[in-house]
């Protein structure tokens, strides 16, 4: 895949339209081109995607353009192979400008969030291996990088402001009556987590409750989102975060010790919650975004259903693990429905195999 050069884009035609680009390098950090005419996707709301590159981020960016928004995304790196999707992706060359930006540095936002109705916060670490340093691996960039993407849309007089947190942030609180449905009401508890070294589900619980109550102190409407295990289709040409899991159960690299029992929802299931909850007016406060309870056995006996030649894990154990019940009635009271689990999985697969990744 290719990611256009500077030089590239300055002399990369559309030719069905019959519209001369312009280059609106306005600042340095801008690295997208703008068209110079008020089309009708043009003149549509603006909002910017933090983290447009990542696994959810890029759904969410595919979702927008969709429906003629016009989207500012911020990336780290453009040159990454994995933000070359993004260009490729329908309306982009219209509607998508993206912006070099790093949550931890916040005079890099304000070009990204300017002239934004809505700020959609996705960036943050998912941990990929043990994690050594948990202030700067986790801590800053969840917490301090999204304080930082707050006060710059405090700044820019944003409209509403939908964070992405995580069931992480809701689960785990062993003080929560055995058996009962967790809603959006239990938080999990900071004190265990520190003690336990539970230091992704710390920073998100952390960032999640910050982000609320600075809302809250600041007048800044903020609404945050928490998906559990995000599953599904990628867009990009290799995967980022969790959507190695469903690969690795097929491939024979999924390790033992990972989940036993999964709250999944899909990814393009995620990105609609995620608009909802920017859209529509009642919104407030947090939602949880899960469809699927499966113990992993489960979910292995299914995909083999479908495809049995994969090489799946051999010994899954429940172990004396516990189901975990959460409900997602405040979000389908704004009007959210999920896909279908088998929908989730058979589109996953067949997407790997397209990006080659699965034989
Ligand atoms: N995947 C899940 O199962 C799941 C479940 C619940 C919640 N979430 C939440 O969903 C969000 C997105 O996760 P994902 O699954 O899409 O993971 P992902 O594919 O790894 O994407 C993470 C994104 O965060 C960006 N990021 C990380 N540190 C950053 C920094 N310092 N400055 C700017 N951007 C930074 C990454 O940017 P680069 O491209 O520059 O690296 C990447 O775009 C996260 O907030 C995560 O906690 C995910």
């Amino acid at each position: 895949m290719h990611i256009p050069t500077q030089q590239g884009r300055k002399t990369k035609t559309i030719s069905s339209l019959s519209l001369s680009l312009s280059l609106s390098l306005s600042n340095e950090n801008q690295i997208g081109m703008a068209l110079d005419l008020d089309t009708e996707a043009a003149m549509n709301e603006g909002v910017c995607v933090t983290g447009a590159g990542g696994f959810i981020g890029s759904w969410l960016v595919n979702l927008l353009l969709s429906k003629d928004y016009s989207v500012h995304g911020t990336v780290r790196n453009p040159q990454d192979t994995k933000n070359a999707a993004l260009y490729e992706l329908p309306k982009a060359s219209q509607n998508l400008k993206l912006f070099k930006a790093d949550v931890l540095d916040y005079h890099s936002l304000g070009p990204a969030i300017a002239g934004c109705h809505g700020v959609f916060h996705v960036a943050s670490p998912i941990p990929s291996s043990t994690i050594k340093d948990p202030q700067t691996e986790m801590f800053e960039p969840a917490v301090k990088g999204t304080l930082n993407v707050l006060k710059a849309c405090a700044e820019a007089k944003v409209k509403r402001v939908v964070v992405v947190s995580s069931v992480a942030a809701v689960m785990m609180n062993p003080n929560w009556p055995k058996g009962q449905v967790k809603d959006e009401t239990c938080w999990s508890d900071k004190q265990y987590l520190k003690s336990s070294q539970t230091w992704y589900h710390l920073s998100k619980t952390e960032a999640e409750s910050l982000a609320l109550e600075f809302g809250k102190t600041n007048g800044l409407d903020v609404v945050t989102v928490c998906p559990s295990l995000v599953l599904g289709p990628i867009l990009q040409s290799t995967p980022t975060s969790t959507a190695f899991l469903l690969l690795s159960l097929l491939n024979g690299e999924y390790k033992a010790y990972q989940l036993t029992h999964w709250l999944a929802v899909d990814v393009r299931d995620v990105a609609e919650a995620l608009l909802m909850a920017y859209k529509k007016p009642e919104a407030e406060g947090r939602y949880i975004c899960t469809a699927h309870s499966i113990w992993l056995d489960d979910l292995v006996d299914k995909l083999k259903n479908i495809y049995p030649d994969y090489n799946y894990p051999k010994h899954l154990s429940r172990g004396d693990g516990e189901e975990d019940k959460l409900s997602s009635e405040k979000l389908q009271r704004l009007g959210w429905s999920f896909r279908s689990l088998e929908e989730t999985i058979v589109d996953a697969v067949e997407n790997y195999k397209k990006a080659g990744l699965l034989d």
